[in-house]
């Protein structure tokens, strides 16, 4: 097997979990084998995954073709020699240590001796586990949520005697696979489990101590985490005996603050769901709050000192793994450190357990956490600087643009670097600006700020272009708006067979203010330049090499090497466009030589898109033609403060993902 090619996976154990993961697995692509103890099991968890896949074609989601293909990769079975061909196997059995170590051991018999062995469990250590096998080496953790084809979130594992090499390729199957993985040592709960069990059971003292009713604890949780159920609920939802034995594992762990509340095991015992029947008690909702966030504040602060996970880690984990509007440390900013640090020595003192010094020390230093947001890996000369934003889809902020230009800064003047790749983290590349910075600073009518951030932008991506060592765009997924942007100011573009490319932004009221409407046109012409910022196309990466907007498509696992044959070759210093190839010729001139009214009247998409950011966009690529990159950025700011104050381009930016936006050309 290449490094890093995975074509056949497997889960072992048909239940929701197992089901769902092999599901998300045959989803994007892969061939999947779903083992199980006996045939009826594995026949449960076939028809479980038609069944929800099913629902996706009600709803929409997918077609019953893609239905079709998806379930004719998945394979059951109940035969373990079936698995010989697995390249990585993730075992989502029964929560009993006998039973898991059982299945690793037929599985190093089963498996070829390059297969990951990966265990699902949420109450093992992944160490545990793996000593009972003789190949501890390729034994790793991939802690799923429910549900596992819709949740992103997944928490990998290394034990004990993990290699780095199966962490390292499992991790970029995850990002294959479009999950958001976050890195967790081997400790019990891991990240996300080991605040929220905390969190379910802090909501049930408060009851317990009359601080206040189930609907008051639910509403305040709501408001307060900014989620859709609050504790009780979701207990119902998911399984008090899953809460108790959560709660359970970390209390025998951490001790009684992670325990169960006798008041949880007792409602359990009854086999009685929670009533959530009731009005909640407003007054009652900040005291509600300072203790959920109290005890949040404290694991989350506990779990970074004992070196669990990151500030980042957690955070996206409590965002994307259970959906609350905020991380614990991002939670914490907005509370005011010193009042969070108020509410954490509370715990400590109720507890008697000693105050974790993370929080305390940044509460000394008076300044909020600040989260990294680019990464820069060094190898064999060559600086990778990685957007990690995963969860935002790597959308570009302030904060983002700020720090890469640092990054890079640095990486172009340092003497031990010989190239500079631009990469994303997750399942995408960059997915533009970020738009609630821009919905934002348009309600607070502060268009100045749009305008500074884009020029920062600019002159960031000039950089890039201008940059004496090779800079190079990885690009491995979703590249849209600013992203392709950003790609384009790189001075080659390397995308794999999945990655995409759009200009979304006439369809959301605005246009590319990035180079986007200079830079494409340098690399595949003005008529298709136009054709695909004036209608938004998404193209293949197949489709944007025919054209000339990106250099190569090479497959995941070569994509490494071609980065650095392109580094080999040098920076690049000007640029032809590249010829149009016969498929696009009609459509490339119709682009170039029609007049934006008439395209308007005759292509029925642009009728969907904002009149004004057409035109506009319109008239920068036609004027920019010819002109050197300064002078075309500077055109696109110019234009800047009119298309942000269209009332279309609020209409666009703030519905996106909600519904269509009405566009009225004003
Ligand atoms: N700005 C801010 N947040 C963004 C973003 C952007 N440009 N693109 C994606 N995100 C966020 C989403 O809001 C979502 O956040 P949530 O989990 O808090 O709801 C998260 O990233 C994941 O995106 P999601 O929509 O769930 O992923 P998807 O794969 O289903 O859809 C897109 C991807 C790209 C189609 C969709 O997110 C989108 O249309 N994004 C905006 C793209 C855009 O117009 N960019 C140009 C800006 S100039």
């Amino acid at each position: 097997m290449a490094d890093g090619a995975f074509r056949t996976l497997a889960v072992i154990g048909a239940g929701n979990m197992g089901s769902g993961i092999a599901q998300k697995m045959a989803s994007e692509g892969f061939d999947v084998i779903l083992v199980d103890l006996d045939e009826e099991k594995v026949a449960r968890g076939l028809r479980g995954i038609g069944k929800t896949l099913e629902d996706g074609v009600e709803r929409k989601l997918f077609t019953p073709e893609t239905v079709t293909g998806i379930l004719s990769r998945i394979r059951g079975t109940t035969r373990f020699e079936d698995l010989a061909d697995a390249d990585l196997v993730v075992e989502a059995v029964f929560e009993e240590i006998g039973i898991k170590r059982d299945v690793f051991a037929r599985l190093e018999r089963a498996c070829r001796r390059d297969a990951i062995l990966a265990t699902n469990t949420s109450s093992f250590a992944v160490t545990d586990i793996a000593a009972g096998t003789a190949s501890p080496d390729r034994v790793i953790g991939l802690h799923y949520f429910y549900h596992p084809a819709k949740n992103r979130l997944v928490e990998v594992v290394a034990g004990a005697k993990s290699s780095a090499d199966a962490v390292r390729r499992a991790w970029t199957l995850q990002e294959r696979l479009g999950k958001t993985p976050i890195r967790s040592k081997d400790s019990c709960g891991f990240i996300v489990n080991r605040f929220f069990g905390p969190w379910l059971a802090e909501a049930v003292r408060i009851l317990d101590e009359g601080i206040a009713d189930i609907p008051t604890i639910e509403a305040a949780a709501r408001q307060a985490f900014g989620i859709g159920m609050g504790p009780f609920e979701l207990m119902n939802v998911t399984g008090i005996p899953i809460a108790v034995h959560t709660d359970d594992t970390l209390g025998a762990a951490f001790g009684p603050l992670h325990g169960t509340p006798d008041r949880l095991r007792a409602q359990f015992e009854s086999g009685q769901p929670w009533d959530l029947g009731g009005d909640p008690d407003p007054s009652r909702f900040d005291a509600v709050a300072d203790r959920l966030a109290g005890v949040t504040f404290y694991i989350a602060s506990a779990l970074v000192d004992e070196g669990v996970g990151t500030i980042e880690d957690t955070d996206i984990g409590a965002r994307v793994g259970l959906r609350w509007r905020r991380g614990p440390f991002e939670l914490m900013n907005h509370y005011g450190l010193a009042r969070a640090a108020a509410l954490v020595d509370e715990v400590a003192r109720r507890w008697r357990i000693p105050v974790p010094g993370v929080l305390s020390s940044q509460a000394a230093s008076a300044t909020p956490f600040a989260f990294t947001l680019v990464r820069r890996e060094d190898a064999d000369g060559v600086a990778t600087l990685t957007i990690d934003r995963p969860d935002a889809l790597n959308a570009l902020n302030e904060a983002v643009l700020a720090q890469l230009r640092s990054a890079f800064r640095a990486a172009a003047a340092d003497p031990a670097v010989s190239g500079i790749v631009i990469a994303g983290s997750g399942k995408a590349f960059v997915a533009g600006a970020d738009i609630r910075f821009f919905v934002k600073n348009i309600e607070a009518k502060n268009i100045l700020k749009i305008a500074e951030f884009t020029r920062a932008g600019q002159e960031l991506l000039l950089e890039f272009q201008r940059c004496r060592k090779p800079v190079v765009a990885r690009v491995h997924g979703l590249a849209l708006g600013g992203g392709v942007e950003m790609a384009l100011a790189c001075h080659y573009i390397v995308a794999t067979p999945r990655a995409t490319f759009a200009f979304p932004e006439t369809g959301i009221g605005i246009y590319p203010g990035l180079g986007g409407t200079q830079r494409t046109t340098a690399r595949v012409g003005r008529g298709l330049a136009k054709w695909l910022v004036l209608t938004g196309e998404t193209v293949t990466a197949e489709q944007a090499a025919a054209i000339g907007l990106v250099d190569r498509v090479v497959p995941y696992e070569d994509l490494d090497a071609a980065v650095r044959a392109c580094i080999a070759q040098g920076p690049v210093t000007s640029r032809t466009p590249h010829a149009v190839p016969d498929a696009y010729r009609a459509t490339a001139a119709r682009y170039e030589s029609t007049g934006i009214e008439t395209l308007r009247a005759s292509e029925k998409r642009l009728g969907y898109k904002a009149p004004i950011a057409l035109r506009l966009a319109s008239e920068l690529i036609d004027g920019g033609e010819g002109r050197p990159i300064e002078q075309g950025i500077a055109m696109e700011l110019t234009h800047l403060n009119e298309i942000f104050s269209t009332a279309d381009a609020y209409e666009g930016l703030s519905s996106l993902g909600k519904r269509r936006p009405v566009f009225k050309g004003q």
